[in-house]
C-alpha cells in the first residue's frame, strides 16, 4: 500500500483536483485507492460527488477520540466508485485542533496514521487532501503517508514559498519519525505564457528529479468535472485534464514518462477551446526479422488487428503502423504471427482487462 498526503499551504494550487483525478486514474487503472479527505473545507468530497452536510459521518468521527475511536476509517468510508472510496470530510474538522489542544490530548498528531494502520481492508493507494496549512491536520496527514506530492501552480510567483515549505518538511520528518518522498507537481501550466513557459523552467532547474515529468495542464474540462462531482476519467477520456492525470498516474508506477514538448504543450493550449482536438499520425515501429506478419490492434481500434491502420514494411524487418490519433492514453498492442505481444520498445504497461500485459501510449 502506498500512502501519498498531497499538500501546499497555498490555496488554489491544484491540491483537490490532484488527490480527485489521481485517483480516479488509478481506479480505472484497477487500483484499490482511498481517498482521506482532511481538508474542513471538504473539496474532495464534493468533488467525488458526496454532500459533506448530507453525511451522516465523516473522519472528525475517527480522529476526535484517542482510546476508543468512535469509528473506523473502513466505517466512515463510502463507495463512490469501482476501487474508489473516500472517507468524507466536514466543517467540523475545522475544531478538531482546538479541541485536542484544549484537551492536553496525547498522541494527536498520531490519530490518522494509527487509523490507516487499521485498516482492515486492502488498498492500494492511499491519497490525502490537506488544507492549505501547516497545522494539525496536515501533521496527521503527514504521519500517515509515506509519499506527499507538492502542487506547484506554474505561475510568476510559482517558486516563492516552495524553499520553506520543504524546509518545514525536513523539520516534520524528524517529527513523524519517517522518512517521506517528496515530487513536485506542476499545474495549472498555460503554455501560452511567457510565465508560466519560464516558472516551468525555474522549477525544473531548481528542483530537478524532484519535478514530475508530468505536468498538469490547465484544462476546462476538469472544473466542469469538479462541478459534477466525477473524476475526469469519468467525464472525458480526449481531453488533456485527462490525459496529464492519466501520465501522472503511470508516471507513479512507472517513474517516468517521457516528458511533453513545450511547443506540443503551447499547441494543445492553443486547441484546448477547439471540440475536437486534432488527431495525428501516430507510428509504431516493431523490428523483427523472424515475423512473417506484424499487425497493430488497440482500444483506438476496438483491437481489430490492422483496423483503421497503415502498415509500411522495410526490407530489414522494421515493421510500421501508423494509426491516426487525437490527444489520449491508449492500451495496444501487437499481433505477430497469431500470437498478442506487448510492444517491446515501450516500457510503459498495464495489466489488461482480459489479462495479459497492454503497452500504454500517451498522446498529447
Ligand atoms: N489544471 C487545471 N485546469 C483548470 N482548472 C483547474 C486546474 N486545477 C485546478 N483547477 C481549478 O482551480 C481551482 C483550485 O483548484 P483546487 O481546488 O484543486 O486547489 P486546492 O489547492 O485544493 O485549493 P485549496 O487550497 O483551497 O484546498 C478549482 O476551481 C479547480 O477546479
Ligand atoms: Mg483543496
Amino acid at each position: 500500500m502506498r500512502s501519498i498526503a498531497v499538500m501546499n499551504q497555498k490555496g488554489g494550487c491544484g491540491k483537490t483536483t490532484t488527490v480527485v483525478n489521481l485517483s480516479g486514474c488509478l481506479a480505472i487503472e484497477g487500483h484499490r485507492v482511498l481517498v482521506i479527505d482532511i481538508d474542513p473545507q471538504a473539496h474532495a468530497t464534493l468533488g467525488l460527488g458526496l454532500d459533506p452536510e448530507a453525511m451522516e459521518e465523516n473522519l472528525y468521527e475517527v480522529l476526535a477520540e484517542a482510546e476508543i475511536a468512535r469509528a473506523g476509517l473502513d466505517e466512515i468510508a463510502v463507495a463512490v466508485d469501482e476501487n474508489l472510496d473516500v472517507v468524507p470530510s466536514g466543517v467540523i474538522l475545522a475544531a478538531l485542533e482546538q479541541k485536542l489542544v484544549a484537551e492536553g490530548a496525547k498522541g494527536r498528531t498520531e490519530r490518522l496514521s494509527r487509523a490507516v494502520a487499521q485498516l482492515p481492508k486492502p488498498y492500494d493507494f492511499i491519497l490525502i487532501d490537506c488544507p492549505p496549512n501547516v497545522g494539525l491536520l496536515t501533521f496527521n496527514a503527514l504521519r500517515a503517508a509515506e509519499e506527499v506530492i507538492i502542487p506547484l501552480e506554474t505561475s510568476y510567483y510559482a517558486m516563492h514559498g516552495v524553499g520553506k515549505l520543504l524546509e518545514t518538511i525536513g523539520l516534520l520528518e524528524d517529527r513523524v519519525g519517517h522518512q517521506l518522498s517528496v515530487r513536485i507537481l506542476p499545474t495549472l501550466f498555460d503554455g501560452r505564457t511567457r510565465f508560466a513557459k519560464r516558472a516551468l523552467a525555474e522549477i525544473r532547474e531548481t528542483y530537478k528529479d524532484l519535478v514530475f515529468d508530468t505536468v498538469i495542464r490547465q484544462n476546462v474540462r476538469l472544473r466542469e468535472a469538479a462541478q459534477r462531482g466525477i473524476p475526469i476519467a469519468k467525464l472525458d477520456k480526449r481531453c488533456y485534464g485527462f490525459v496529464d492525470y492519466m501520465s501522472l498516474a503511470l508516471e507513479l508506477l512507472f517513474d517516468r514518462v517521457e516528458q511533453f514538448e513545450d511547443e506540443a504543450i503551447a499547441a494543445a493550449i492553443e486547441n484546448e477551446e477547439t471540440e475536437a482536438a486534432a488527431e495525428k499520425g501516430v507510428v509504431f515501429t516493431f523490428k523483427s526479422d523472424k515475423a512473417a506478419d506484424v499487425q497493430l490492434a488497440g482500444d483506438f481500434n476496438n483491437w481489430v488487428p490492422d483496423k483503421d491502420v497503415e502498415t509500411r514494411q522495410a526490407p530489414n524487418g522494421t515493421w510500421e503502423k501508423i494509426v491516426r490519433l487525437g490527444p489520449g492514453v491508449y492500451q495496444y498492442r501487437y499481433f505477430i504471427d497469431g500470437d498478442w505481444v506487448p510492444d517491446p520498445s515501450n516500457p510503459r504497461s498495464v495489466e489488461g482487462p482480459a489479462g495479459g500485459v497492454n503497452s500504454v501510449i500517451i498522446i498529447s
